[in-house]
């Protein structure tokens, strides 16, 4: 098999193209032929080794695959060869197969393709655990999205507005609204022009945003704390900026307002049937057309590097995802 492999902690440029032995398959597991593989914020930091998790070296990123089985360890059910299933699988996307457990898959829908399906369970899982379990959303009521063209952003946007919440989309620039609007915002900030506090209240008569889905943090959390509204629900979601911002208490006070933190991968751990539940919601949106991934660029395999860097230059939108053959 051939993976972008990470030897030493670093930057994008520190993945290597290499020719690796198949692993072996253990007990509920399976091996899957990868047709496609997402990429993530958090594959840039778990190569730096500034993620939650550090994976033993060496390593490949990559978090999330579609692809076909191609051998059904003891004790799989459920699961055939040929298959078509999508993979989470923590590190080891970018790579030509992949081998998971059993409950690490799920069926891909007839009408999905492996993009889209290498493309899914990232960012619309994260999304919508933020907020159908931790936002106490009403319908009507307004959500503020920060980094709102990206990857989970856009998805956060589109699940919002299936949600019948008024959206506002803050993005860096002008022409990353366009796709906003397009997945069901109705309001926009720019919040490299306009400052956010002032744009969102004017955006919402005064009140500021309901909930707020933050995925940027640094100034765009500082922002958000002093723009959301009595009752607010501010969902600290990442930290796209760099910056890991501090909480001055007493706006909390101020607002009545509540800092829920949504830590996806860690919830699909300890709720697996309830986060098993969201999935089977989710695809069936999928299937019925309600959802559709936004995939702004493609790269081959070995171009693993492009594709983390599309990503950290803020020149993507929706989702960057490569092809592997
Ligand atoms: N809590 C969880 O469970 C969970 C799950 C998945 C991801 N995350 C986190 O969520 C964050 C976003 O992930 P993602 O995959 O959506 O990333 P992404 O596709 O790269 O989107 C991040 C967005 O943040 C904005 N941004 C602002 N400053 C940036 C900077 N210095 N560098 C890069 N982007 C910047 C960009 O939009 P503008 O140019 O419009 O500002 C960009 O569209 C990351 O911190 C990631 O680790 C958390």
């Amino acid at each position: 098999m051939r993976a972008m492999i990470s030897e030493t902690a670093g930057g994008p440029e520190s993945l290597k193209l290499m020719e690796l032995p198949s692993k072996p398959l253990g007990k509920g597991q399976v091996r899957v032929a990868v047709k496609a593989a997402g990429v993530n914020f958090p594959d840039t930091l778990i190569i730096a080794d500034k993620y939650q998790f550090k994976p033993p070296r060496p390593f490949a990123p990559g978090h999330e695959i579609g692809g076909d089985i191609t051998e059904v360890g003891e004790g799989v059910t459920g699961y055939k060869m040929g298959d078509r299933v999508i993979g989470m699988i923590g590190h080891g996307g970018y790579a030509t197969e992949a081998v998971i457990d059993q409950g690490n898959l799920l069926p891909m829908p007839k009408n999905m393709s492996y993009e889209d399906g290498a493309a899914f369970t990232m960012t619309y899982g994260t999304s919508y655990y933020a907020l159908k379990q931790r936002s106490s959303y009403k319908p009507g009521e307004t959500l503020l999205v920060t980094g709102a063209s990206g990857g989970v952003g856009l998805t956060a946007v589109e699940i919002g507005a299936l949600m019948g919440l008024k959206v506002i989309a803050a993005v860096g620039s002008d022409e990353k609204m366009e796709i906003c609007r397009k997945y069901g915002a109705t309001m926009f900030v720019n919040y490299t022009k306009d400052k956010m506090r002032d744009k969102v209240k004017e955006l919402t008569g005064g009140n500021g945003a309901d909930i707020i889905y933050d995925a940027v943090g640094g100034d765009a959390f500082d922002e958000s704390v002093r723009c959301i509204a009595w009752y607010g629900r501010l969902l600290v979601v990442g930290f796209a900026a760099g910056r890991i911002p501090s909480l001055p208490a007493n706006l909390a006070l101020l607002k009545s307002c509540d800092v829920r933190g949504v830590f996806y991968g860690a919830w699909r751990g300890r709720e697996p049937a309830q986060a098993r539940k969201n999935f089977d919601e989710l695809l069936a949106l999928y299937a019925q057309g309600k959802l559709k991934p936004h995939i702004s660029m493609r790269f081959p395999l070995e171009k693993g590097a492009d594709a983390m860097n599309a990503l950290l230059s803020r020149k993507a939108t929706g989702k960057v995802v490569l092809t592997v053959a």
